[in-house]
């Protein structure tokens, strides 16, 4: 009889219902035995209002009738000391085994939304693929970094601390600009918080620790090591797309044009930013190369940079790109504003 009830209520929701059904069974045992239901005792009167009818002789109270109150004091006292320490035992296992089972739905729940909106760039074994650029005018597709290994890719990172907080962040706020699209609700994507949860418990629960090799740099230019990895999000001329403009960058970094000790601390400023990266909540991140790029790649495309670069530039700072069009101050073309013709020409004369 009881069977089905368990059934229906479900494996770990059969607990609390056997309690439920040991303390009906227990109350309605007491009720008839020492409470009011007892059969015993006087019962001849049926017709005397019951507050009158006479009660137990004292002689009776005294001996048998306490006795049995006490015994049944003895026993539920008894009772309750076991049931607590039977509870205190079970419950912890108990609990552990409820978080487990939670934890085990939510991987599962996880795996099923990352097939359905995330495997087609990511790939289904979270081993990495890519995407369309956003700008339709660029062929290169681009790259969706593998994830499973993005425990180890960021294990030494300075630019984020806590794996887990930036993979949510990822998923909620996506990444402007690029591929990656905003999927939490706040951000108009259709996931709840709880949903991004259960997949990032997903991605967190298949690591692989497993970082590729750096790719050969078997005699590529450092314009092609550029196109590959930097155009995406620079632009083809590092005129700036999602990552800012770097036509100027080294004068940025304090380069004063001249083949001196700024260039060489400009070289450096900008070799750390591809070797560790930047990252913003929401933006594109400059990722990181230290992994990705052997230090001849690195080189190599700091020399491609320093090639490009201009000075006295009026773009100092400008981003390029769609993504941040709000600010629609056109960049005055090859230093062609008044003040900038006054300077060239100063610096031409002397
Ligand atoms: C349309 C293709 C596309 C889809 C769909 C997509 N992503 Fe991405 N994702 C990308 C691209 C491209 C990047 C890299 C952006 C960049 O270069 O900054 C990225 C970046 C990420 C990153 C950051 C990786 C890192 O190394 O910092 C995470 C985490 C991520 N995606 C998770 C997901 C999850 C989870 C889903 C599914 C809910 C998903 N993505 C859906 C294309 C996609
Ligand atoms: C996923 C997009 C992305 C890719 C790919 C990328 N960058 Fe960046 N990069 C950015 C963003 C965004 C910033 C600005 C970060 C910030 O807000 O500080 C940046 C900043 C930089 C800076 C610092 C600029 C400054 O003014 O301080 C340099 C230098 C740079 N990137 C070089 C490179 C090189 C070289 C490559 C290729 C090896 C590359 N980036 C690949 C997005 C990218």
């Amino acid at each position: 009889m009881i069977a089905p009830v368990l059934a229906a209520v479900g494996g770990s929701g059969a607990v609390p219902v056997i309690i439920l059904i040991v303390a009906l069974v227990g109350f309605g045992i007491a009720y008839f035995v020492v409470g009011p239901g007892q059969r015993k005792g006087p019962k001849r009167n049926a017709d005397i209002p019951l507050a009158m009818r006479p009660y137990h002789a004292d002689e009776e109270l005294e001996t048998t009738g306490m006795e049995r109150a006490m015994a049944w004091g003895v026993a539920l006292a008894v009772f309750s000391s076991l049931f607590l320490a039977l509870y205190w035992l079970i419950e912890p296992t108990r609990i552990n085994n409820a978080v487990d089972e939670f934890y085990a739905s939510d991987v599962e729940h996880g795996r099923e939304e990352y097939q359905n909106a995330c495997a087609a760039c990511h790939g289904v074994n979270l081993e990495g693929g890519s995407a369309p650029h956003p700008d339709p005018d660029v062929e290169a597709p681009w790259p969706a970094p593998a994830l499973d290994n993005i425990v180890a890719r960021y294990q030494d990172s300075e630019v984020v601390e806590d794996v887990h907080q930036h993979i949510m962040l990822t998923l909620i706020y996506g990444r402007d600009g690029t591929p990656m699209q905003a999927f939490g609700v706040q951000e108009g994507g259709s996931y709840s918080d709880n949903q991004l949860e259960q997949i990032t418990a997903y991605i967190l629960s298949v690591q692989t620790g497993e970082i590729p090799e750096a790719q050969e740099f078997v005699g590529a230019s450092g314009d092609d090591v550029f196109d590959n990895n930097c155009a995406r999000c620079h632009g083809a001329e590092a005129e700036g797309w999602v990552g800012p403009q770097l036509q100027n960058v080294f004068e940025r970094y304090g380069w004063s044009g001249e083949d001196d000790e700024t260039l060489g601390s400009a070289r450096a400023a900008v070799e750390h930013a591809v070797r560790v990266g930047r990252y913003v909540p929401g933006e594109a991140p400059m990722p990181s190369f230290d992994q990705e790029l052997t230090d001849d790649a690195i080189d190599a495309v700091i020399d491609h940079l320093e090639g490009l670069q201009e000075t006295g530039g009026p773009r100092v700072g400008q981003i390029g790109g769609p993504p941040r069009t709000g600010d629609e101050d056109e960049p005055a073309d090859d230093g062609e504003t008044a003040e900038q013709d006054d300077t060239d020409e100063e610096e031409g004369e002397t």
